[in-house]
């Protein structure tokens, strides 16, 4: 007997597509990000690629942060997290603009670039830019070796091993630790960090794979969904402060994907245009964790639903406001909202992998589209 081998279907395993296997994978993946790198008993981060120096980490003025795609995305959550935590500011400039900018960099300037492959074409000559201004160059990388990581004076490895799909899921997630990560190690050197908020911010990490895990089990929830809205033609995602950047990454999973015109919008935005496109036939996803924008969100929900659209919510287990007011809610369990975007993408990945795959599209190499894009 011939058995016949595939080694493509083998490495899928039971899942039909390397985008939902990788969805999936993020438990493992969030795990491996911490692995070497939280110290619990101390309370202490570890990011020793970085070479990060005390002398250097409060040398830092401006922190510029350059990527293209979704990792874009991951920057701007990264801009929250480090003026937060860190209270040093933070620029997020798209590679492809970075360079044409004539921006204002100097020595006490880092250009932090972030990049699944480390071979976009764009990110690369943003940092080109940045290592011509004098700046300090650090990278967040997946593929090891690759020459955003050559090319750093420090990186910090994504560890959530090789991406497939074209749209990126895993290698969103675990950067958004990174940044979290590089957020406390920063406050931490310039002393603006006290060792007992310092500790909390530290074990709360501990919390993160299980908690990604708890979104995944709800995967059958999402899936009617996906069946009741795999025809519409529009889709408005509503997101703010940490949680702004992930409508924007919902929004962007879904057309890149399922092809669905799909914008992405400030919630606060709503009242200044965007607001004059919801009727009938514009859904609306809004994401409402329980975070400091929780009440303002609400009330941008309520909006929504008095003009008719049919609205999707991202909504904390428990919350009895959301229920009354969505057409459907996709639940995150309740997470530290330092953290709550590792979480609160979860449900609009899945989402869009439903569509696409329910339209019979192709998941993992959608029309027009390249993992990694080497030309500018
Ligand atoms: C391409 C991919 C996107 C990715 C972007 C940036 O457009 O299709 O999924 O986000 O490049 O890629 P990088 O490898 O730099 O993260």
């Amino acid at each position: 007997h011939l058995i016949s081998w595939d080694p493509v279907a083998a490495e899928k395993g039971e899942y039909r597509h390397f985008m939902q296997k990788e969805i999936h994978e993020q438990v493992r993946s969030l795990t491996d990000t911490l692995a070497g790198r939280v110290d619990f008993d101390e309370g202490q981060i570890r990011l020793p690629q970085l070479n990060l120096t005390p002398d250097l980490a409060r040398r830092i003025q401006k922190i510029i942060i350059t990527a293209c795609g979704t990792a874009a995305h991951a920057g701007m959550v990264g801009k929250v997290l480090i003026e937060r935590i860190a209270r040093i500011p933070v620029e997020v400039d798209i590679a492809s603009e970075f360079r044409y900018r004539d921006p204002i960099v100097d020595q006490n300037t880092v250009v932090l670039a972030i990049s699944q492959s480390g071979e976009t074409a764009d990110t690369l000559a943003a940092m080109d830019e940045g290592r011509k201004r004098g700046a300090v160059l650090w990278s967040i990388v997946n593929a090891i070796g690759s020459q955003a990581m050559r090319i750093a004076d420090g990186y910090i490895s994504m560890q959530t091993g090789p991406e497939i799909g074209v749209a990126s899921t895993k290698a969103f997630t675990a950067p958004l630790v990174d940044l979290y990560m590089l957020a406390v190690l920063l406050a931490d050197l310039r002393g603006v960090l006290d060792s007992t908020r310092r500790k909390q911010l530290v074990s709360d990490l501990r919390l993160i794979p299980d908690l990604v895990g708890r979104c995944l089990d709800r995967e059958n929830e999402i899936i009617p969904v996906a069946r009741e809205m795999k025809y519409i033609r529009n889709m408005l995602y509503l997101g703010r402060g940490i949680n702004m950047p992930i409508a924007y990454e919902g929004a962007l999973k879904l057309k890149e994907i399922s092809y669905i015109h799909a914008e992405a919008y400030p919630a606060g935005e709503m009242k200044h245009g965007p607001i004059a496109l919801v009727d009938r036939d514009m859904p609306v996803l809004a994401i409402a964790p329980q975070d400091p924008w929780y009440e303002k969100m609400i009330s941008q929900i309520e909006q929504a639903k008095t003009r008719g659209g049919s609205v999707i919510v991202v909504a904390t287990e428990g919350d009895t406001r959301v229920p009354e007011l969505a057409d459907h809610v996709f639940w995150v369990p309740p997470t530290p909202w330092l953290l709550s975007p590792v979480v609160t993408v979860i449900p609009l990945q899945l989402f869009a992998y439903h569509i696409a795959s329910l339209r019979g599209l192709d998941v993992d190499q959608p029309r027009n589209l390249a993992k990694s894009v080497t030309v500018e």
